[in-house]
């Protein structure tokens, strides 16, 4: 299964593809929590490990939607911190379906560059067995030069340790090229794994649960939140579809919201010297420390 589906559009998925490309605003970054893969599998009578596998597949039908309908980029809740919790037999099956799946990943990189798709890890990847480190490491730098659509995969990840990771690297850094006084919310925005992209314009979270479980809480809180009672492995382009005019029909009030935010941001990052060359050097040389760290775990010997 490759990671982006060769899906089969029925006539009328196709019109409506066309109609909601054609007349609605399209979101630039829609995030998935994709919950209810065990469920899934109970109802199924199959593995739970067959249930997260059949999930990966819906995935690939879901970049395939956003990428004909021209969405920038997509963020997936692939495997939480929280999910170390789980029996060693279920989270070395997630592995295991993670490492064929970034293999198979590294192995169709010619349809990935033809896509344009880039794939970001984001996560504390450090917490993940060594060899997945460097699959994972190797996965983000090979496609490192594609720009027409990211997908970040939040795997080993939670919201509060991203803020918790941002926070260690400003202080690592303070006596230094930062001091107390450029310490802001622009500062740590700055700091989290998400750093180059926009926040999400949209989430949508399957299964009926209508919580967030440390999933962005940083970026979403001007993001249209969209629940539906779907298991994540039986969502369809029509369920899709349902959360992109959920998008469409509140956006209104987000622009709102955001268009407060941006004067608010701006203010901080003056007040703070956010733009100061010292805070500026900091963030060059943080980027420049990540992409180092990748290269070590990706050239690592196993
Ligand atoms: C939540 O359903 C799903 C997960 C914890 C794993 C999701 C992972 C995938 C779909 C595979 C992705 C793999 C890659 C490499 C991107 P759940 O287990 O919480 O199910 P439940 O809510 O029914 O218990
Ligand atoms: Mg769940």
């Amino acid at each position: 299964m490759s990671w982006v589906a060769d899906y089969e559009y029925t006539w009328l998925e196709r019109i409506f593809m066309r109609a909601l490309r054609t007349c609605g605003h399209i979101p630039k970054h829609v995030a998935f929590v994709m919950d209810g893969n065990r469920r899934f599998a109970r109802s199924q009578q199959i593995d739970k490990i067959e249930g997260h596998s059949r999930g990966f597949s819906k995935l690939a039908d879901c970049l395939r939607w956003c990428l004909d309908l021209g969405i920038r980029e997509v963020t997936t809740f692939a495997f939480s911190i929280e999910n170390f919790k789980r029996s060693s037999e279920e989270v070395e099956g997630l592995f295991n379906l993670a490492r064929d799946k970034f293999g198979k990943l590294l192995k169709e990189t010619d349809r990935l560059n033809q896509h344009g798709i880039r794939i970001r890890v984001i996560g504390n990847i450090e917490l993940l067995p060594l060899d997945l480190q460097k699959l994972v490491a190797t996965a983000m730098l090979t496609t490192e030069d594609n720009d027409k659509l990211f997908l970040n995969v939040a795997f080993s990840y939670t919201s509060r340790d991203e803020m918790t990771q941002a926070l260690e690297t400003v202080l690592q850094q303070s006596n230094n090229s930062i001091s107390g006084s450029n310490i802001s919310e622009r500062l740590l925005e700055e700091c989290m794994y998400t750093r180059h992209s926009p926040a999400p314009d949209l989430v949508f979270r399957t299964s009926g649960e209508t919580r967030l479980s440390d999933f962005m809480m940083w970026q979403l809180s001007g993001s249209v939140l969209y629940f539906s009672n779907v298991l994540w492995p039986q969502i369809t382009f029509w369920n899709f579809l349902a959360s992109i005019l959920a998008y469409q029909r509140d956006r209104y009030r987000l622009d709102k919201f955001r268009q407060a935010e941006h004067i608010r941001s701006a203010q901080l990052a003056w007040s703070s010297d956010f733009h100061s060359e010292g805070v500026q050097q900091f963030l060059h040389s943080m980027d420049e420390d990540r992409r180092k760290l990748l290269v070590r775990l990706a050239s690592s010997k196993m």
